[in-house]
């Protein structure tokens, strides 16, 4: 039989990868973003918003393959991951209905899962119940892992989005006013989203019930980088002067007492008669999802970002992806 070579690899362009400080590299927490490395990010999500509203997509990322593991609910972090991918012309792995469906449900480790996947997969997602689960994932792995929220530590990619969100929709980040309000005890997004936010000249207001304050460590951080800041029970305390007003839902899944969740689970519901008091230009926020929070009624209010946050977490994940492939 006269056996011809399928391809000529020297004829084909090749995987080459742009050096831009990001190639390669895992994202696991917010900590890694100084202000340089957040103008980038933005400066590519902004250019994949005007590809897609553009062209829909573009084939930057063909041949690739992601592997999105996630060991958690999600609506928004898978989809948006699985979208950026595909308007990127890759491909994904979606284990994202449940890891019931998965070897997971055999017994198999997070080692041997993340060490099978990277056998197909050049980039992988995570998301997993556990603190540092993204971490040691990383160091099971030779391609980038990207933290999609570890338990009660961080959501470093929705952070950005919520950093590019605020910057998009006020124009700027130094000198505002923040209030964030809800489980700041819980609320990973809180705690990722304020580490980033001690990079710029802001005033922090932190709204929550006695049981849900932030955790110490993220406050000691907060009151070492001399950042105005202040804690309240109370929403009237904040509504007049926040140019953010970023709330969260009081997550039920990680109460051991769930009496105690009974107790604080409707303390706060924004409303437009709540919004009356804010100012004209500024941002409502939320990671979503919301289970009342923030009344359904409000959502026609001009100011409230929250959809168009979850339109802009696809754009940077579009970015963060081509990046770490070193495409972008
Ligand atoms: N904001 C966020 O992480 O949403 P999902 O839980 O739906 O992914």
């Amino acid at each position: 039989m006269n056996l011809k070579p399928l391809f000529d690899l020297e004829a084909m362009p090749g995987n080459e990868r742009h050096d831009n400080g990001f190639t390669g590299q895992d994202i696991l927490s917010v900590s890694q973003f100084d202000k340089e490395k957040l103008s980038y990010i933005f400066e590519r999500a902004r250019e994949m918003r005007a590809v897609v509203k553009h062209a829909s997509g573009v084939d930057l990322l063909k041949g690739h393959v992601l592997a999105c593991l996630f060991y958690e609910p999600s609506t928004r972090t898978s989809s948006s991951f699985i979208a950026a991918m595909e308007r990127l012309g890759g491909g994904v792995i979606p284990i994202t209905q449940g890891v019931q469906f998965s070897s997971v449900s055999k017994g198999e480790t997070l080692a041997d899962t993340i060490r099978t996947l990277e056998q197909y997969a050049d980039v992988i997602v995570l998301r997993h119940p556990e603190i540092g689960s993204a971490k040691a994932a990383a160091s099971y792995a030779s391609v980038p892992v990207i933290n999609a929220g570890d338990g009660t530590g961080e959501h470093p990619t929705q952070s950005l989005l919520d950093l590019f969100t605020i910057q998009d929709e006020l124009g700027r980040l130094e000198g505002l006013k923040v209030a964030m309000i809800g489980d700041l005890r819980y609320g990973r997004t809180v705690h990722s989203l304020t580490k980033l936010l001690l990079q710029y000249d802001v005033s922090l207001r932190f709204v929550s019930p006695e049981i849900l304050r932030l955790p110490l460590a993220i406050m000691n951080q907060v009151i070492d980088a001399g950042v105005d800041v202040r804690e309240t029970h109370e929403v009237a305390d904040v509504i007049e002067n926040a140019d953010v007003l970023y709330v969260t839902r009081v997550q039920k899944e990680r109460f051991t007492d769930l009496a105690q969740y009974e107790e604080v689970k409707e303390f706060y519901k924004i409303t437009p008669e709540i919004m009356k008091r804010a100012k004209e230009k500024m941002v409502v926020m939320h990671p979503l999802p919301r289970v009342g929070e923030i009344h359904y009624t409000v959502d026609s209010d001009p100011r409230a970002a929250y959809f168009r946050q979850v339109q802009n977490g696809m754009y940077i994940r579009m970015a963060l992806l081509a990046m770490v492939l070193g495409k972008a």
